[in-house]
Formats: structure tokens, C-alpha cells, sequence
């Protein structure tokens, strides 16, 4: 797959930088042709000529060094690139990516490519959690640079968190799938729920709960990378919706269902991620409630929207999700008949690092003929890449839903 495919390999002033060798060894090995290209901070963790060994070429660094490669080639080797991965990806260099600042040879190199970009980012803890690095990210995201998200575990700085840089082996993968991408939802028009709702109490209170809207929103942006026309009905997230799909902003579940059985009927796969209010108030105030009295609040359900549009999507693939607590496997099985889906994502969100706002998941996947896969604890946008798959495989093999 990478058999004489011309990759850049950048690398920042990371600490992580030394584990670069390791991932240039192993594009070489994949038969990668490999040109190395150091941030200006790169160099003082691993020299230019531990890379130059490696890659059999020379290295770019030095910009501004008329003797140095860097200084005529790097637009050209931008142009004649497959794809620039770079890694580690220090938060600066992130940032620089972001607003567009070229003022060194990796990031002008950055500026000038035109080919997929890469970036699996390697920094401190509490770094990768800081607004800063976060919109960042999501700016490069939107404009179709692909940032992994990084590993947890031990730190350099002797903290433990997230910030070190994936495996070398995870990061090849993901540069594959960079290279080839999958247009196996081509054709198809997926309709994606995402984010909580929120029900109102008073003009200033609500009932909600925890959900970010991360797993709905990769899954948004996983189908429409894979060729699909994706709708995203969403509730109030805190995250900027995926370019490329059209985003149904809502808030109740009230106006969360009324927007999906309008989409619904033109969708051939619904994937209803949300995490909706089982309960609304039955009057919510007009007037912001006041006083230090006991409350009572008188709740009734909300409609069961799921549940709805696996009734009357007949031609539509459905898939719903579990968010148990407790007994996770016999409320799924459960959940799976009353729903009436095809394919239930089950989720045990008592587990730390999981679930609700987490950047990971781990989930199953039980589908109505049965079969049963346990996944992993991956990102979520991994999480998102397994499921469309595990729809993909069962629309192929089973019968399709007919109404009768
Ligand atoms: O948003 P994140 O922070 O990334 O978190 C992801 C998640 C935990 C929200 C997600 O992985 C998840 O589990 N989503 C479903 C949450 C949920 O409401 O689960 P549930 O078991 O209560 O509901 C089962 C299914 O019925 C869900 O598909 C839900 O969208 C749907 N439902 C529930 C109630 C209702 N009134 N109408 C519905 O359509």
C-alpha cells in the first residue's frame, strides 16, 4: 500500500521525536520513499543525520542555510508528495498549522502542500486538553487534515495522561487509510443524531445530560468521508459541526424527533447517537422560578424517537445505541428487541474513559440476527470507522428491512 509512495515524515521539537526513527523505519520497511523534514526545534532532540542514514536523502531543515536542501526543495517535494505525516506534532507546530504560519522548513513545506496531511500530535499533559490546542485541532479538522488522537499513559514529564505520540504501527495505519480513502458509503444518505437535548424547566433551567456530541459528530464525519450525504441532527454541543454534512441544530427532543422523521424517510442509514431526555417537565414555568421552597417538579416521557423511526424508516438500515450502567448485556438484548434496530452500539458508561464527553470508547455491537462483536477501546473517530464498517458488512450480507 505505501510501495513507492513519496511521504514526507515531519518531525517536531518533541521529546517523542526520537520515536520518528522508529516510524521512518517503518514506512522504509513498507516501501515508503521517505523525505524527512525537521521543525526548527526538531534538531535538538535528533540530529539531521540520524534521519538522512535512515531515509537515504538528504534532510530538510534549515530554511534559511543557502547550502541546505530546505532552502530551494521544499515546494517541490511538497508537490511531488503522497501525503505529509508528521510526528510528533508539538502543540506549536499545531498552532502554526492552524493560523497558517510558515517560518520554518516543516511548516512552509506544510503551507505549500497540497497532498493529505497527517498530523499525530505528542505533547504534556494537560496540554492536549487546553482550549487553545482544542480549537486548533478542530480548525485543522475542518479543513481535512487528519489529527489523531494521541495515546494515554506515562508522560515524560513523570504526569500520566493523554499526550503521548500513538504507535508507530497505529500511525501507519492510519496514514493507509489516509492514502486510500474508503468511498464505501457512496450513494448512501446517512442520517446521524449526536449531542444531548435539553429540557426546559424555566427560561434559565434545564434537564440534560452529559452527552459532548464526539461520538456522533466522528460518526457524521466518518460517513461523509466515506461518500455519503449526511444530515447531523444535533442538540447543544460545544463542538463545531463537520464540514461537509448538513447540521440540524435542535434543542428538545420534542424538536429533535420532529427533525429526524423529516429526514428520516429520505435516509437509507439512520444512526441515532444522541443521548435524549427520557423526561421533559410536563409545564415547564414561563417566568423564572424563584424562592427557597421544596420543588416539585411532575416529569412525563418523551417520545421514544428511535424507536418511532425503526417503525416507519422500513427502507433504512437502523442503527440505535445503549448507554448502560449496570447489566450491560441483558439490558442490551433487551433494548435491542424494544427498539426494533437493526444494529445496537452498546456502551458501559459507568467505565471511566469511556462514554459520556471521554475521547474514547469501547463498545459491542449486536445486531438483530444474533451476531455479536466487542470492540476495543479506540478514539471515537476509530470507533465511528468500525461501526459504519460493521453496517456496511450486514447491509451486504442480510436482507434489507421491506415493509409489508
Ligand atoms: O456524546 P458523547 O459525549 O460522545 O457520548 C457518547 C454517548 C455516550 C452519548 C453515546 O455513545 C451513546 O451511548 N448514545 C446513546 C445515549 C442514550 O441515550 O442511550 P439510551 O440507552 O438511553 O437510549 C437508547 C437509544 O434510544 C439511543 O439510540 C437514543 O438516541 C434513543 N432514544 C432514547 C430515548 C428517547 N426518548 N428517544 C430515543 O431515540
Amino acid at each position: 500500500m505505501l510501495d513507492g509512495r513519496e511521504i514526507v515524515l515531519g518531525v517536531t521539537g518533541s521529546i517523542a521525536a526520537y520515536k520518528a526513527v522508529l516510524v521512518l523505519r517503518e514506512l522504509t520497511a513498507a516501501g515508503a520513499r521517505v523525505t524527512v523534514c525537521l521543525s526548527g526545534n526538531a534538531r535538538h532532540f535528533v540530529g539531521p543525520l540520524t534521519f538522512r542514514t535512515l531515509s537515504g536523502r538528504p534532510v530538510l531543515d534549515d530554511l534559511f542555510d543557502p547550502q541546505s536542501d530546505a532552502a530551494v526543495e521544499h515546494v517541490a517535494i511538497a508537490e511531488r508528495a503522497h501525503a505529509v505525516l508528521v510526528a510528533p506534532a508539538t502543540a506549536n507546530v499545531l498552532a502554526k498549522a492552524a493560523h497558517g504560519i510558515a517560518d520554518d522548513a516543516l511548516t512552509t513545506l506544510l503551507l505549500a502542500a497540497r497532498c493529505p496531511v497527517l498530523m499525530a500530535p505528542a505533547m504534556d499533559g494537560g496540554m492536549w486538553d487546553h482550549p487553545a490546542v482544542t480549537e486548533n485541532v478542530a480548525t485543522l479538522r475542518r479543513r481535512g487534515v487528519t489529527v489523531l488522537e494521541p495515546d494515554s499513559g506515562a508522560l515524560a514529564s513523570g504526569l500520566s495522561g493523554k499526550g503521548r505520540l500513538p504507535e508507530p504501527a497505529a500511525i501507519l495505519e492510519a496514514l493507509r487509510r489516509v492514502l486510500t480513502p474508503v468511498r464505501d458509503l457512496a450513494g448512501e444518505r446517512v442520517l446521524v443524531t449526536a449531542g444531548p437535548t435539553r429540557e426546559p424547566i424555566d427560561p434559565v433551567r434545564y434537564i440534560s445530560n452529559r452527552s459532548s456530541g464526539k461520538m456522533g459528530y466522528r460518526l457524521a464525519a466518518a460517513a461523509f468521508r466515506r461518500g455519503a450525504e449526511v444530515v447531523l441532527v444535533s442538540g447543544p454541543t460545544a463542538i463545531a459541526p463537520p464540514s461537509g454534512v448538513t447540521f440540524v441544530p435542535v434543542e428538545t427532543a420534542e424538536e429533535m424527533r420532529e427533525a429526524v422523521l423529516r429526514h428520516a424517510g429520505a435516509a437509507t442509514i439512520v444512526v441515532k447517537a444522541a443521548a435524549v431526555a427520557d423526561y421533559r417537565t410536563k409545564a415547564p414555568s414561563a417566568t423564572k422560578i424563584k424562592g427557597k421552597h421544596d420543588l416539585t417538579l411532575e416529569l412525563t416521557p418523551n417520545p421514544d424517537i428511535l424507536r418511532e423511526v425503526a417503525a416507519t424508516a422500513r427502507g433504512a438500515f437502523v442503527v440505535g445505541f445503549a448507554a448502560e450502567t449496570h447489566d450491560v448485556a441483558a439490558n442490551a438484548q433487551a433494548k435491542l428487541a424494544a427498539k426494533g434496530v437493526d444494529l445496537l452500539v452498546v456502551n458501559d458508561v459507568s467505565q471511566r474513559g469511556i462514554g459520556f464527553e471521554a475521547e474514547d470508547n469501547e463498545v459491542a455491537l449486536l445486531d438483530r440476527w444474533g451476531g455479536h462483536r466487542a470492540l476495543p477501546r479506540m478514539p471515537k473517530a476509530e470507533v465511528a470507522e468500525a461501526i459504519l464498517s460493521h453496517v456496511v458488512a450486514l447491509r451486504a450480507a442480510r436482507p434489507r428491512r421491506v415493509s409489508i
